[in-house]
């Protein structure tokens, strides 16, 4: 089989790693790709944006099916623009993508269908959202524990989490005054702050049967501790301990049900991986997002835990028979995922730094670096992204995965490479 991957970062070096691992695989293609997909498959150097051009690369090489990671081409349409061209695609359509492509149409399903989530209002208007807020809390320096969203996709930063009145006015005014995140400000969201530990729950799924993968964490402030800015996510780590069998149950039942069929029922069959950001709360479960693709880092613990075939599962997603699969394996060793970043992310960071050590860091056992902002230079890897690696290991127990991939983190260098010190030790609080 011949396999298409679009994408450049973690994600799809994991997927492609994968994917290649299959025994039914011959050739993974990584359209654009980064260093680490130029090892595990082949690059070409096709952007993510460019349909046509995919197209004609997929029908010319004989591609059996494409794999679309990131969530900007699922929302645009990629999917649905391979299959009308007549090649099978894992994904979303551009009308399912919707689920993460709008927060307000994701807001009003989960309404719909009943499913638990903070308590929210929409808008159009700067004026009117300011209007709200200014009722609600009428003290100028009135503690307001509100979240204002973006609609659109705004690459993870389109949140604002406030606590005061002030704050959550500035928010209002960065998003549909300023328009800092451009036409994703068009609507914005107010939203309930609610409280308690976050965790990602992905199910993949073929529109009827759904397939509930290990729990994940992600760690998306930059610092430890969980300060500074939020980013893409600085690492994560497989399963978590806070979701146990019940708790599962509880979100499948819920929450992931409930959305698939109200997907289906309003015609928008979902197809693909189903990411529900989840916060725990007293109350229970609550779902913060929905995004339609695998977690960038969560997708590199999990992947590095699946023991069965990836192209099984997808294949059986792409045909409509899910239900005749049988639940894959998984390795019972968790595992854990450090990204290393550049100097700066998530703010500016140059790019070109040559990184080191990374032959040593792969001579260590039961570690895996997968590349994400990384380009080849020469006979150089370099930077090229913010986020740059992420270094993965399985072990025993969490804190040996942990330290095992810290081990291979000290092994990489570059001018100005850092990265989180407390990936996972949510895991043992
Ligand atoms: P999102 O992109 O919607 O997942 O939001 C990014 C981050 O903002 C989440 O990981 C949470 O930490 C935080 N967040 C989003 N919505 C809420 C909420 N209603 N209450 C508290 N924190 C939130
Ligand atoms: N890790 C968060 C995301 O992929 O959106």
């Amino acid at each position: 089989m011949k396999v298409l991957i679009v994408g450049n970062g973690g994600r799809e070096h994991a997927l492609a790693w994968k994917i290649k691992a299959s025994p039914r695989v011959r050739h993974v293609y990584v359209a654009p790709g980064n260093a680490g997909t130029a090892v595990d498959a082949i690059n070409v150097p096709i952007p993510a944006s460019d349909h046509a051009g995919l197209i004609k690369f997929a029908k010319e090489n004989e591609i059996d099916f494409v794999v679309v990671g990131p969530e900007a081409p699922l929302v645009a349409g990629l999917v649905d623009d391979l299959q009308a061209a007549g090649i099978r695609a894992f994904g979303p359509s551009k009308a399912a993508a919707e689920l993460e492509g709008s927060k307000v149409f994701c807001k009003n399903l989960l309404r719909q269908a009943d499913v638990p989530t903070a308590d929210y209002q929409t808008f159009r208007d700067a004026g009117d959202a300011i209007r709200y807020i200014k009722d609600r809390y009428a003290e100028p320096d009135a503690s307001c524990p509100v979240v204002v969203k973006a609609d659109g996709l705004a690459a993870g930063k389109g949140v604002i989490v406030c606590s005061n009145r002030r704050e959550a006015l500035e928010a209002i005014e960065r998003i549909a005054g300023s328009r800092e995140f451009g036409a994703a400000g068009d609507r914005l969201i107010i939203e309930e702050r609610l409280s308690g530990p976050e965790v990602s729950i992905l199910a993949i799924t073929d529109g009827s049967t759904i397939l509930t993968l290990p729990s994940a964490q992600d760690h998306k402030p930059a610092f430890d501790g969980d300060q500074g800015p939020n980013t893409g996510g600085m690492g994560a780590y497989c399963p978590t301990p806070i979701v146990d069998a019940e708790m599962v149950a509880k979100i499948e039942a819920s929450i992931l049900v409930p959305v698939v069929h109200a997907m289906k029922r309003s015609r928008r069959p979902f197809r693909g991986v189903l990411y529900a950001g989840l916060m725990i709360t007293a109350a229970g479960p609550k779902v913060l997002e929905f995004n339609v693709r695998f977690g960038d880092p969560e997708c590199q613990p999990l992947l590095m835990r699946l023991k069965g075939d990836l192209v099984d599962i997808i294949e059986a997603v792409i045909d409509g028979r899910l239900d005749q699969l049988d639940p894959p394996e998984w390795d019972p060793r968790p595992a854990v995922c450090v990204v290393m970043a550049s100097e700066g992310y998530p703010g500016e960071y140059e790019t070109g730094r040559v990184i080191t050590g990374l032959d040593r860091a792969a001579e260590l056992e039961n570690v895996k670096v997968f590349h994400a902002g990384t380009a080849e230079q020469d006979e150089d890897v370099v930077t090229a992204g913010g986020r740059v690696l992420g270094v993965t290991a399985i072990g025993q127990t969490i804190s040996a995965a942990k330290l095992q991939a810290y081990r291979a983190v000290r092994e990489i260098r570059w001018p100005g490479a850092w990265c989180r010190k407390d990936i996972s030790d949510k895991a043992l609080e």
